[in-house]
């Protein structure tokens, strides 16, 4: 099969995914998948790119603005095919188009739409589940619903905060400090601020506004961070490896943010599987699971928890389109398990083909 893999991006991950990309192509199975690369600038025009892991993650970690602009179209056959705008070359059928975005435009539902309207498969979950997976309000809501654990927070608007603020900053106060102020939609850290105290609150909240006219203010927990692997398809009970663990020996007042994400290699352990009292890591596995479940995700994703001091689990948010760099936990998890990272790549696009 022909398999098309979309990276880059108009969000701020832009970069993350080209670093994921590289890691992908340079893990698929040539043998078994036809690959094309097909790109899309932070500008928002796609684009065909060689398929080069070195000029992915290599240099600046961006998609060429000079490649030739290409569009996906359905044929009147019902073929999804790819066309050169320019010239109108016609780049042949694309059966599968794995996307390896991260963030807005590409996490969140808006290119699964494309996809459904295109006709095409795709890796990984649909429209629903990857907005609700986005939006770190509306999965606290789904999830709460769902009896599953998730901590304290205020969601805020951009228009809250213009006709309400004492309002909101009352309903601030009542979470402990420090607060982590996030915008509702972004993703790696971006745009989030850790508060200690709440005269810097209205700063922050306006930074994270910058990113998303949707805020969101969640109470710090002291906990250590615990993520896991999920894979499978719509029906059936999905698989999850065992949890993972980011440990992270990190001064006073830092967090696991960008920086510490992509460039403390040395202050970031990634340990799997995590060393937890007993039934603590099946119980986070089992929300892990009922997780992915509740909000409907196909293919993969990766759960993030805080496991207090205090012992108590809580789900700190999920990504349907988890990073997949040298950096990231969800392909590292897999290979503790014996799945390699190339495997993993067949089964993700084996599960979009069946
Ligand atoms: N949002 C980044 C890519 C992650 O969750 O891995
Ligand atoms: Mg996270």
């Amino acid at each position: 099969p022909r398999i098309a893999l979309l990276i880059g991006g108009m969000s701020g991950e832009h970069s993350i995914s080209c670093l994921t990309a590289a890691g992908v192509l340079r893990n698929i199975d040539t043998d078994r998948f036809d690959v094309l690369v097909l790109g899309i600038t932070r500008g928002g025009t796609w684009v065909l790119v060689p398929p080069d892991p070195e000029a992915l993650d290599g240099g600046t970690a961006k998609v060429p603005t000079d490649a030739p602009a290409v569009t996906l179209v359905r044929t009147t056959d019902g073929e999804v095919r790819l066309i050169g705008i320019e010239d109108g070359t016609d780049h042949g059928v694309i059966d599968v188009v794995f996307p390896l975005l991260h963030g807005p435009f590409g996490e969140d539902g808006t290119v699964q739409g494309q996809f459904e309207m295109l006709g095409v498969r795709y890796v990984g979950s649909g429209v629903f589940a990857s907005a609700a997976g986005m939006d770190k309000h509306f999965t606290k809501v789904i999830l709460e619903q769902a009896g599953l654990p998730v901590g304290p927070y205020v969601p805020v608007t951009n228009d809250e905060w213009r006709t309400e603020r004492a309002a909101v900053l009352t309903r601030c106060e009542a979470l402990a400090l420090p607060l982590f102020v996030k915008p509702a939609r972004a993703g790696s850290s971006l745009g989030i601020t850790k508060v200690e105290d709440f005269a810097d609150l209205p700063a922050a909240i306006e930074t994270a506004h910058e990113h998303d006219p949707k805020v969101i203010i969640e109470a710090g927990v002291t906990a250590r961070e615990i993520e896991v692997a999920v894979l499978g398809g719509r029906d059936g009970t999905p698989r999850v490896a065992p949890v993972g663990e980011v440990v992270m020996d990190l001064a006073d007042g830092e967090f696991y943010d960008w920086e510490t994400k992509y460039f403390s290699h040395n202050a970031v352990t990634m340990k799997a599987p995590a060393v937890l009292p007993e039934g603590v890591a099946e119980r986070i596995a089992d929300a892990a699971a009922r997780t992915f479940q509740v909000l409907e995700c196909e293919g993969l994703a990766r759960v993030d928890f805080f496991y207090t001091e205090d012992g108590e689990i809580l789900i700190n948010e999920i990504n349907t389109m988890p990073g997949m760099t040298p950096y990231s936990m969800y392909p590292f998890m897999w290979q503790q398990t014996g799945l390699s990272y190339r495997d993993l790549v067949t089964e993700l696009i084996e599960l979009a083909l069946s």
